[in-house]
């Protein structure tokens, strides 16, 4: 497939970017996306060797330049429409993002969270998960809403939780989940057949979607 028919993505990090390199591992299997630019807020973000390591242009914005949020937001936007996406993908980037900022990509952003959305948003989630003596924790694909972590799910990923776990050990497995599911959504995405609709459903293969585990969705 050319570049010109693949989904031009632009990837937001703030770290280690283990879900930017399934999405470029899945690229370079086949999944109809081109990764056009990887943006960080830090400058120390490892995933920004994996885009080096990929030939994919690179940028920092790091946030302590700007005054505040609303112009940091202002100037990353600029950063990212420069590289024209059609799919802006949070991966891992660790920042709230300004209304202004969401709406204009409304639609066309996504996120991966790990927890079992609307569960346990924000920080710490395997920690508070275990804490509040869950059984099951997991990760959650969504469309990005002005709402912090509360846009509408896509795919869920679930994971037991074992009697011994501690945060680092389910956190460990819920990231496995997370490389899975990713890759999978952005391939509907690129595909066409995921939408947002106006009044907030997700739609997939045009018809209305319920959030569901990724076990039990085809490909
Ligand atoms: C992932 O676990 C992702 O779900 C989480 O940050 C980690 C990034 O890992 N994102 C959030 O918590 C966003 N609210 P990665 O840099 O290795 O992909």
């Amino acid at each position: 497939m050319s570049d010109d028919q693949r989904l031009r993505v632009v990837a937001l990090i703030s770290g280690s970017g283990s879900n930017l390199q399934a999405l470029l591992d899945a690229q370079s299997a086949g999944l109809p996306m081109q990764c056009v630019a990887v943006i960080s807020n830090r400058g120390d973000a490892k995933g920004l060797d994996r885009a080096h390591h990929h030939d994919i242009p690179t940028a920092v914005l790091n946030h302590r330049d700007y005054p505040d949020r609303d112009t940091y937001d202002a100037a990353l936007r600029h950063l990212v429409d420069g590289y024209e996406p059609e799919l802006v993908v949070l991966a891992g980037f660790m920042r709230i993002l300004t209304p202004a900022f969401v709406n204009h990509y409304r639609g066309r952003m996504l996120n991966i969270h790990p927890s079992l959305l609307p569960k346990f948003r924000g920080l710490h989630t395997h920690q508070r998960a275990l804490d509040a003596g869950e059984t099951e924790h997991g990760a959650s694909v969504h469309f990005v809403t002005a709402e912090l972590d509360g846009g509408p799910v896509i795919l869920h990923a679930r994971v037991p939780v074992q009697p011994d776990d501690d945060a680092t050990s389910l956190a460990a497995r819920v990231l496995q989940q997370e490389h899975q599911i990713y890759p999978t959504v952005v391939r509907w995405f690129a595909q066409g057949r995921l939408r947002l609709g106006e009044d907030g459903q997700v739609w997939l293969d045009d018809a209305p979607l319920q959030p569901s585990c990724s076990d039990d969705r085809a490909q």
